[in-house]
């Protein structure tokens, strides 16, 4: 293990597990939720995404076919987008095969059952909003969401909820719609903008292959919009190797799809 880094939190990075601990279940599923609780692991990331009639769910890619059989179920549906299919539809899918025959029958789950499932477990989220661009509106729907099933209440606030994105736009609209949510841009924005970003985002989270030392010291020298100074969690991490080195930068959070060897390799 590494000696812990100078992470703005203090002491070891966080261990997220990406999609649920991934690289052991079908990511986005209810399973992948279990396992990482199964492996002790507090922290979940997942992807949210909007069903043709207003449902949110729970999956990464805009289409569903490299994680569900919906080519066999829907046959004539091509290009087998989310955002064409009910979340009844959807509800009839097989989000498990395709991972190993042990999970067959795993289904894409809500937002309002993958949430109540990390509840469950005591774990905490790190939700993103994937493609917002294609669901106009889902900021206000995924707080509303959050809010009805007890996860806008003052526990969450201070320390189990974090909203990213990609789209700046998409954290800042979650921003203003709900100061009192910790929020993430996901990229690498250039440093120049990070004055501009740390008016509305409490993180900035980029890929590990563009990380540097430098570039994290940057980011945590900034003051975000809850008075601390901004984080930093870096994805995708499933190495030893490469999860010292970047706790050697001192990040804040390790998004991994294996939450088990990250965590042995920092120490967390
Ligand atoms: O949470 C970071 C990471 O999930 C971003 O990339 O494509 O896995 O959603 P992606
Ligand atoms: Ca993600």
């Amino acid at each position: 293990p590494v000696s812990p880094a100078r992470a703005a939190g203090g002491g070891v990075p966080l261990v997220i597990a990406h999609r649920g601990a991934s690289a052991y279940a079908p990511e986005n599923t209810l399973a992948a939720v279990d396992k990482a609780a199964g492996l002790g692991i507090r922290w979940v990331e997942n992807d949210v995404q909007r069903t043709r009639d207003g449902e949110l769910v729970v999956v990464h890619d805009d289409n569903l076919r490299r994680t569900t059989d919906v080519e066999e179920v829907y046959p004539g549906r091509a290009p087998w987008k989310v955002k064409d299919f009910t979340a009844a539809e959807i509800a009839r899918l097989d989000a498990g095969s395709w991972f190993g025959p042990a999970y067959a029958g795993a289904r894409v789950p809500t937002l309002e059952q993958f949430v109540n499932r990390v509840e469950r477990h005591h774990q905490k989220l790190l939700l993103e909003i994937k493609n917002p661009e294609l669901y106009p509106g889902i900021e206000r729907q995924t707080l509303k969401v959050l809010g009805n099933e007890g996860w806008l209440d003052r526990s969450h606030l201070a320390g189990r909820l974090i909203v990213q994105s990609f789209s700046a736009d998409s954290v800042r609209t979650v921003h203003e719609l709900k100061p009192a949510v910790k929020t993430g841009v996901l990229g690498t924005p250039p440093m120049g903008d990070l004055p501009v970003y740390a008016g509305f985002a409490d993180q900035i989270n980029p890929s590990y292959r563009s990380l540097s030392r430098a570039y994290v010291s940057a980011v945590q020298a900034f003051t975000g919009p809850h008075g601390r100074p901004l984080e930093v969690l870096t994805w995708t991490v499933d190495d030893a190797a490469t999860a010292q080195r970047v706790a050697g930068y001192g990040v804040d959070g390790i998004i991994t799809n294996k939450p088990d060897v990250v965590r042995e390799a920092v120490g967390g």
